[in-house]
């Protein structure tokens, strides 16, 4: 009786204390829940789809646990040199760079899946990455083309430390010198097992795309270069390419530092006909719809 008076007060005096002890309430029950993924903006507790082999029939889950499985043996073998989390910060302990590792799993599970969706939906079997480093994310998508041995992957970057003239804002420029540790050798060994499907065209962009070896036809295009001059040049030699349905996939996106590829990016589409997916990963998969 007294609990029901005290309740009608509260709520005739203070309408909102129900709702914020609620919020309050779900706050305190999530945090009790246990995480199970925490990486790059994406924090979840719920099921992940490379949570248990057994569960999943999708293609796109087996598919890419089949593929982690890979890489995780080949890393674990020393068969995969993980360069740019080795270089990201001084003294990492193996376990470290493991660690960071993992936390790029939804990301690239992101490009297995854009990739795997390409390759259904386009008849072209080319493939094509402009900023690969040493192959981490390529890695999966040639996993998702595998399965027909006609695929051919274009790959294009400079292989050396981002220079001056590609990067034309006072953001992007902040970026000039890193990746001085590339080495192509290195990413030519990590891929060494689908070595003759591969086409390494080394050079800045956009000068390397008159003496490369290019597509006249793509399925699936990855643009990871963290340099929205060079996001802009790719963009407008590569669409034409893209076949009906094929898709773009974007690293830089939603991510802070990257505002000057986000205006490039949304600025290119914005007479086109496309589907756009932004992620909470930062990635956006674009679909081209004619
Ligand atoms: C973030 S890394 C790529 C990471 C890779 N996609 C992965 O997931 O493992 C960015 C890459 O873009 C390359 N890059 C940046 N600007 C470039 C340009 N103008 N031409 C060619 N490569 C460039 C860098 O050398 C670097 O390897």
């Amino acid at each position: 009786m007294i609990k029901a008076k005290i309740k009608r007060f509260l709520i005739n005096n203070f309408p909102n204390f129900f709702k914020i002890l609620q919020i309050i309430k779900n706050d305190i029950l999530f945090s009790k829940k246990k995480k199970k993924f925490s990486g790059w903006g994406l924090e979840t507790s719920l099921l992940l789809p490379w949570d248990d082999e057994k569960i999943f029939h999708n293609e796109t889950s087996k598919g890419y646990i089949k593929s982690k499985n890979k890489l995780n043996k080949k890393i674990l073998n020393k068969e995969f040199f993980l360069g740019q989390i080795e270089n990201y910060k001084e003294n990492l302990s193996f376990e470290d760079v493991l660690k960071h590792f993992d936390e790029l799993t939804y990301r690239h599970y992101v490009v297995y899946y854009s990739a795997i969706t390409a390759y259904h939906n386009t008849r072209s079997r080319n493939i094509v990455e402009c900023g690969v480093a040493h192959g981490m994310a390529i890695f999966f998508a040639i996993n998702a083309f595998l399965k027909d041995d006609s695929y051919k992957v274009y790959l294009y970057d400079s292989w050396e430390s981002m220079r001056g003239d590609e990067l034309k804002t006072e953001k992007d420029l902040l970026k000039k010198g890193e990746y001085d540790y590339l080495d192509i050798d290195a990413t030519k060994k990590n891929l060494n097992e689908y070595f003759s499907n591969i086409v390494f065209n080394k050079g800045y962009i956009p000068d390397s795309f008159k003496k490369s070896k290019n597509p006249d036809d793509i399925s699936w295009l990855h643009i990871d270069l963290n340099s929205s001059y060079a996001t802009k040049k790719a963009l407008e030699f590569f669409y034409e390419k893209i076949e009906k349905n094929g898709i773009i996939l974007f690293d830089d996106y939603a991510h802070d530092s990257y505002e000057d590829t986000r205006i490039v990016i949304e600025e290119f589409f914005k007479d086109k006909k496309i589907n756009f997916l932004q992620l909470m990963t930062g990635q956006v998969i674009v679909t081209k719809k004619e």
